[in-house]
């Protein structure tokens, strides 16, 4: 091996030669920022997919939706990704070649993120200017910086009108969800819906293999709640976890060690506003260690306000320590108040409020919005009966705020003008009142976890790598192996094979070269378990049991083989309870 060599280059060479991962494209020289997994990737993948959806979804009585990744361009006007998802650039006037000009100043001039995050363009453009900051590939003059929409940009179907825009995040669906998911849960409120799925982003220049993708998965939940009803029922269940945090205060002063905090303390001193916030983020910390990564090699750092997303009030970081990239953000934990059911409520017209009872009854001034009858049947004649319909399906509030604003509201196909309604406001008794429910997301960047686990498992072990990943998350379980290719040792390893398939483990099927030879692949593969036929079983019906990560072996019947595997893949018997040792 070569030791000079780092974890990242180690990794991407395992990757391709036992097919976790590799560039995409490759055959036409790839394209930077798009992967292939390949059978072992998309099985990781997929284990740690049903893990996050075991613990933030199942067990937290959830729900999932699946939502296109294709919208239209309404959809991140309401949210506001078409004003803030961007970032800013600089274009080489020698080469064309372009550039994140934040992360290229931070690079060329060593300064801190904290700092350049909060530069406009003109600063940024002056620091290019003062330092003689020239193209790194070419040495050509650096031009003006602009921003740059970091979606990408189609069209859905044949018009060129009809924009389309891949999603950046799966939120977005969520939100739009919202009021069918309402209905099923029969308007009660805390409920989450979840969404894992794909999301596009045109990063300028990624240059960060799996850490920097233009498309990936995203594991994103958006829990919505009454903003007066804030408590968390299980938070019980993590006060004692503690979180490494590095809060907004002492990053703004330049700091970066973290303060270890319970979940309790961390809350109670302020440093997280919300216990939901603090509940998921205490879930998520152990989600991380359940893949391999141990707490101290886990931090979050509180967003600091030009840093956050245009939708969050509060919001933090996990990051993981890795070898080549230093402290890499996996998940991010916001609060986005009501801010995205209010703009897809203020640009469809639709109601995305909550009807809750009052305990007393209050009076309360309201706005009623009445049919002109006669203007409407002027203006829409026949279709009258349509824009009645949809004058109704819109908050009197809205409305009449519309109104007043714009001069007219654009309802589906028709547009209504103040002449067409009257505007009143009326005194009413209230038995309950309406509100708009609050967000709080945990959101997971899947690819930079998978790799963040293949990093935690990487060990050499007698010159040689073992993937020792949590057998949670191996993506195969069991290596069967025949001792030798005679005698009858392939047709009795090949009907354990069978049977352990049928019993639904993955499993691995290998009877060339030398068992040693053999154990090598699947120690690269990250196996936890190689299980191998030999002369003995055909007298006993026993086989035995090779440890990835200790290399010890047991004999063990296999009579009631599946069931001793099923809980040691759940974690509930060590290597040692699977049978005798040898
Ligand atoms: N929804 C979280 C994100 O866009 O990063």
């Amino acid at each position: 091996m070569d030791v000079r060599e780092d974890k990242y280059e180690k990794i991407v060479k395992l990757a391709k030669r036992r097919g976790f991962f590799w560039e995409a494209f490759e055959i036409y020289g790839g394209v930077s920022g798009f992967l292939d997994f390949g059978p072992l990737g998309v099985l990781l993948k997929r284990r740690i997919i049903d893990l996050w959806v075991d613990w933030f979804v199942k067990r937290e009585g959830f729900v999932e939706v699946e939502t296109p990744l294709i919208n239209p361009e309404v959809v991140f006007e309401a949210s506001g990704h078409l004003e803030s998802f961007r970032e800013p650039a600089f274009k080489c006037l020698k080469c064309g070649r372009r550039f994140r000009a934040d992360h290229l100043i931070e690079e060329k001039l060593g300064l801190d993120s904290v700092e350049v995050e909060k530069m406009g363009l003109k600063e940024l453009y002056d620091l290019v200017l003062d330092k003689g900051l020239k193209c790194p590939e070419c040495g050509g003059e650096l031009g003006e910086p602009y921003y740059f929409t970091t979606m990408f940009k189609t069209f859905i179907g044949p018009y060129a009108e009809d924009v389309g825009y891949g999603r950046p995040e799966a939120a977005q669906g969520m939100f739009l969800a919202f009021r069918r998911v309402l209905d099923l849960k029969r308007g009660k409120l805390p409920f989450a819906i979840a969404q894992v799925g794909k999301v596009l982003r045109n990063e300028i220049s990624p240059r960060q293999g799996p850490i920097r993708l233009r498309e990936f998965t995203i594991m994103e939940l958006e829990l919505f709640i009454d903003p007066e009803d804030v408590e968390c029922p299980k938070i019980s269940e993590v006060e004692d976890e503690v979180l490494r945090i590095v809060p907004g205060d002492v990053r703004a002063k330049g700091g970066e060690e973290p303060l270890e905090l319970t979940v309790r303390e961390s809350l109670d001193r302020g440093v997280v506003d919300m216990e939901w916030l603090a509940y998921f983020m205490a879930r998520a910390k152990q989600f991380i260690r359940e893949l391999g990564v141990p707490e101290e090699s886990q931090r979050f750092i509180e967003k600091l306000p030009w840093e956050r997303a245009h939708y969050s009030s509060q919001g933090f970081d996990q990051e993981i320590l890795l070898e080549r990239w230093g402290w890499v953000e996996v998940s991010g934990h916001n609060y986005r108040t009501d801010y995205d059911l209010r703009r897809h409520m203020e640009h469809s017209g639709v109601d995305m409020t909550v009807y809750k009872p009052l305990e007393k009854p209050i009076m309360v001034e309201k706005t009623q919005v009445k049919p002109v009858y006669e203007a409407l049947r002027r203006d829409f004649g026949d279709e009258m009966g349509e824009v009645l319909k949809l004058i109704k399906s819109v908050k009197p509030e809205v409305l009449a705020e519309n109104l007043a604003e714009k001069g007219f509201v654009r309802l589906g196909d028709f547009t209504v003008k103040p002449e067409h309604v009257r505007v009143e406001k009326i005194t009413v008794e209230e038995k309950g009142k309406r509100f708009i429910p609050h967000v709080v997301e945990p959101s997971f960047g899947l690819e930079r976890v998978v790799y963040s686990a293949l990093e935690y498992a990487y060990t050499e072990r007698e010159g040689r790598v073992v993937m020792s990943f949590p057998v949670s998350i191996a993506p195969i379980q069991v290596a069967v192996y025949p001792l030798v290719t005679k005698d009858g040792l392939p047709e009795k390893a090949w009907s354990v094979y069978r049977r352990l398939l049928d019993e639904g483990f993955e499993v691995y099927w290998d009877d060339s070269g030398s068992i040693g030879r053999r154990y090598v692949r699947s120690d690269e593969m990250g196996i936890p378990l190689a299980l191998t036929v030999d002369y003995q079983t055909l007298k006993d019906d026993t086989v035995t049991l090779r440890d990835r990560d200790s290399w010890r072996q047991v004999r063990t019947p296999l009579a009631g083989i599946e069931d001793r595997l099923r809980i040691f893949f759940k974690g509930r018997i060590s290597f040692e309870e699977l049978g005798e040792p040898v």
